[in-house]
């Protein structure tokens, strides 16, 4: 069974409350309609009834939860979440009421932290960084989680490599910026959202240019002072590095450039040492070698928000609705 597949099934088990925002797009409602229809989530949409009506014509909507923002007897409840959780930051109730109205992208964040909804799927026409923001702002990251990041679960027909040709790819998304301890983090997150997604026992990779010392630069301190932080704080995760590309998947050139390491070779979740590294990375393998790349799934977040490409088709938004119901399961 394909891995997108196992997921939905996971979904389905338990099933969960999931907010479209973006009634402005007709793959929203096309999505919307095969979610509901496969009994993947339950599905939430965020529109006024002349949203509704223009975009959502032709859809059958039976099943599908429709809010409109101007006219919710819960949005009160809304605004007043809003304040409490922004008012020292200069958000009144004027201003709440304003975002909501003018990106529901807010106002959908706001149903997941007053227990109306359990998660977010959005993007499909808002830029990441739009997408991500209500969501760092309001939802916070989980106790104790300094960093929210990115990963892609990727597909490959390379069986030798990884989980049977699965891997996780991070961050490929976020942090445009970091240090050792937050790629640390990185890793132990992206470690347990191998796990929860594929079920088999991570294996990460500290990716480099260099394969245990093997060069000298700032940059490859960096990666190897996350391996020492990792071990330390994470001891019960199998991870190493620094590590080549080569050396982490392919057990020939592991046992060549590090021998004795139980993840060169083998590894499954690779842990990219910059976004440039890892939003190549991810795009290298996806165009080249076809592979599916689902994601970015935000990691670190109190509540699971997702977001889209721009380019996205509405199989792609049930897909990410999946991994997003999967997630509030776990949450
Ligand atoms: N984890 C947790 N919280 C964060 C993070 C993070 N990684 N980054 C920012 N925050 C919080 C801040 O602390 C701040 O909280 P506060 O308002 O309560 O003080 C809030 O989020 C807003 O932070 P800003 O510093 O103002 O950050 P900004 O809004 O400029 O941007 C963002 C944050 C959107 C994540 C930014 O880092 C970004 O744009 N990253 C790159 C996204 C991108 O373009 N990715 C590549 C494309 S994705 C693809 O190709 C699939």
């Amino acid at each position: 069974m394909a891995i997108i597949d196992e997921i939905k099934a996971k979904a389905k088990a338990d099933k969960k409350t999931i907010v479209l925002p973006e009634s402005m797009d007709k793959r929203t409602f096309e999505a919307a309609v095969k979610i509901t229809k496969e009994g993947i989530a339950n599905v939430v949409l965020i529109g006024t009834p002349d949203e509704i009506a223009k975009n959502g014509e032709g859809f059958d909507l039976t099943g599908i939860t429709v809010v409109d923002p101007y006219n919710d007897p819960n949005k009160q409840k809304y605004i007043d979440k809003f304040v409490e959780l922004r008012g020292s930051k200069g958000v009144t109730a004027e201003s709440a009421q304003e975002q909501m109205e003018k990106d529901y992208m807010y106002y959908a964040c706001l149903m997941c932290k007053c227990g109306d909804a359990d998660g977010v799927v959005s993007g499909a026409c808002h830029s990441t960084g739009n997408t991500i923001r209500p969501a760092l702002q309001l939802l916070k990251t989980k106790p104790g989680i300094k960093s929210v990041s990115g990963f892609f679960l990727m597909e490959t027909d390379a069986k030798e490599y990884g989980e049977n040709g699965t891997f996780v790819f991070a961050d490929c998304a976020v942090n445009v910026d970091f240090d050792s301890e937050k790629l640390a983090e990185i890793a132990a997150l992206s470690a347990e959202s191998f796990k929860s997604f594929v079920g088999a026992e991570p294996k990460v990779a500290m990716l480099s240019y260099s394969t245990k010392g093997s060069a000298k630069h700032d940059d490859v301190t960096k990666v190897a002072e996350a391996v020492k932080i990792a071990n330390e704080k994470f001891p019960e995760i199998k991870l190493d590095g620094e590590l080549q590309l080569d050396a982490a998947l392919d057990p020939t050139v592991a046992a060549l450039k590090a021998p004795g390491s139980s993840v060169a070779g083998h590894a499954n979740t690779l842990v990219f040492p910059s976004l440039e590294a890892g939003n190549i990375g991810y795009k290298l393998v996806q165009r080249l070698a076809h592979a599916g790349a689902y994601g970015p799934v935000l990691q670190g977040l109190s509540m699971p928000v997702n977001d889209l490409s721009r380019g996205c088709y509405a199989d792609d938004i049930v897909a990410v609705v999946a991994m997003t119901a999967v997630q509030a399961q776990n949450a």
